[in-house]
């Protein structure tokens, strides 16, 4: 059954920021865009990537290593692999598109929490 689990204070984030957090055994990317707050997968679908590595631009993250994106409002995602070379086709054919994971994020106080 799911349940909200505390995952930081809205003290430690300001817009654009974003943070790994570990939450009943799962890697969550935590961030802030804007006033709201959103929790995604921290794992990058195409080859694990650290999501809170990447660079998050409006609510888009791209991953550091390949240079997939993904929408964090959601999880869905904007673009498979960076490029359109040979690499990158062969990259995108061996493995096919997957979103992450989006949760539901809830702010009391001054302490976000995370359903899990
Ligand atoms: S691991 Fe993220 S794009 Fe490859």
């Amino acid at each position: 059954m799911a349940k909200y689990v505390a995952a930081g204070k809205t003290g430690e984030f300001k817009d654009g920021s974003k943070k790994k957090v570990s939450l009943e055994g799962q890697e969550i990317m935590l961030a802030k865009v804007g006033n709201d707050y959103y929790a995604v997968g921290n794992r990058c679908p195409h080859l694990k990537g650290d999501l809170s590595a990447g660079k998050l631009e409006g609510a888009i993250i791209t991953c550091p290593r390949h240079g997939s994106q993904f929408d964090i409002r959601d999880g869905r995602n904007v673009r498979w692999l960076k490029g359109a070379g040979l690499l990158a086709a062969v990259g995108k054919a061996l493995k096919s598109p997957r979103d992450l994971a989006s949760y539901r994020v809830k702010v009391e106080g001054d302490t976000i929490s995370v359903e899990i």
